[in-house]
């Protein structure tokens, strides 16, 4: 079964087209990231005008990738081999996520195919199972780190999640790119940054410096406010190397997240451990998690760099193993924006 996913939920436009939830044919991933880099933050109406230029051209350029690797002769031929279109309803930018749902709907009522919701957390998680050789067993434990949300989640099997803990307040990504505005690394997503600033530090008198929020309390929730703040007032009181904060804050993060993570894993017996989510992305939090799920006896799956940070692979993914599950029964679903979070 070949699926067109598609995603729009905040500053990223993609369309791809992915074979029986594992396979990817193709993908096209927009972005209108610098616009918000000068406003230092996400304009929601920049985001959503930028999402209305970039749809039609990114599933076009999506469909010649697929008549082309398919060798179909023309893009006719190519939708004709397209079995359903999966669309991200939730969460994100209301004004961004209704780009792409109306789009999808159009496609699917003019090509006549099903139309799938998708849930674009539970997407990040379904990253673990494209070009994964590895069957993954449950049940598992799912990380999900991006930069609105921080959630563990337990999965019994497809489609079957169980919310068990998360933020309470900021997001791990949104803790990164505030503590690396902070330190004058970037403006806007500075995750990248701050974590490649970590990576400069080779000694660190700041080691312990800062607290791990919720790490000894006996849930599965998180809050990172407090540990940006406590960066603040470091800075403003010692102003120590940007390189030994930046190691402090992400090593602390990862501390948490790690320590949490485990818990869970351990509480609920798993057989596997996902994560996913852009801040998956973060090198530390791959190393210590991977080696932590292997004393543990836990099989660990993280995905390619190049699918933690938002794509339509993981929405077309999505769509296969959750309907999979229920046998294609409900795909003629007529997506409306009422499926937000996990919780
Ligand atoms: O999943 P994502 O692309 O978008 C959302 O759905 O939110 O996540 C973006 C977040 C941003 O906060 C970004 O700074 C963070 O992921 N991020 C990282 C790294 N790469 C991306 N954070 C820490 N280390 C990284 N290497
Ligand atoms: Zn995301």
């Amino acid at each position: 079964m070949k699926i067109l996913g598609i995603e729009s939920s905040c500053d990223e436009t993609a369309a791809a087209i992915v074979e029986n939830g594992t396979h990817l044919i193709c993908s096209v991933v927009a972005s209108s990231k610098e616009f918000h880099e000068k406003t230092g933050g996400i304009v929601p109406e920049v985001a959503a005008r930028k999402q209305v230029e970039a749809i039609v051209p990114v599933v076009e350029a999506c469909l010649n990738q697929f008549a082309e690797k398919e060798g179909f002769p023309t893009i006719t031929e190519a939708i004709a081999h397209i079995d359903s279109i999966a669309i991200t309803v939730g969460p994100g930018l209301v004004g961004s996520l209704i780009v792409g749902v109306a789009a999808a709907k159009a496609l699917a009522l003019a090509w006549n195919k099903p139309l799938v919701p998708v849930n674009h957390l539970v997407g990040h998680i379904y990253a673990n199972f494209v070009e994964n050789p590895v069957e993954i067993q449950f049940p598992a434990v799912a990380l999900l780190v991006s930069g609105g949300h921080t959630d563990l989640v337990l999965l019994r099997g497809h489609g079957d999640f169980e919310y068990i803990g998360g933020t309470l307040d900021d997001a791990a990504g949104e803790s990164f790119d505030k503590t690396a505005r902070l330190l004058g690394l970037s403006n806007y997503l500075g995750g990248v940054l701050l974590s490649k600033k970590a990576a400069e530090c080779s000694k660190n008198d700041l080691a312990g410096k800062l607290p791990r929020p919720m790490l000894a309390e006996d849930n599965f929730d998180f809050s990172f406010s407090g540990l940006k703040t406590a960066v603040k007032r470091l800075v403003e009181l010692q102003n120590p190397p940007a390189d030994q904060v930046a190691c402090e804050f992400e090593t602390a993060v990862v501390d948490v997240l790690v320590g949490k993570t485990i818990k869970a894993a351990k509480k609920y017996n798993t057989k596997s451990l996902l994560m996913g989510g852009g801040v998956a992305a973060n090198t530390q939090l791959r190393t210590r998690l991977a080696a932590e799920a292997k004393i543990l006896g836990v099989d660990f799956f993280v995905p390619p760099i190049s699918l933690c940070t938002d794509n339509a692979v993981y929405i077309a993914a999505t769509a296969y193993f959750i309907n999979k599950a229920k046998d294609f029964d409900e795909v003629n679903a007529d997506p409306s924006l009422g499926i937000m979070d996990l919780a």
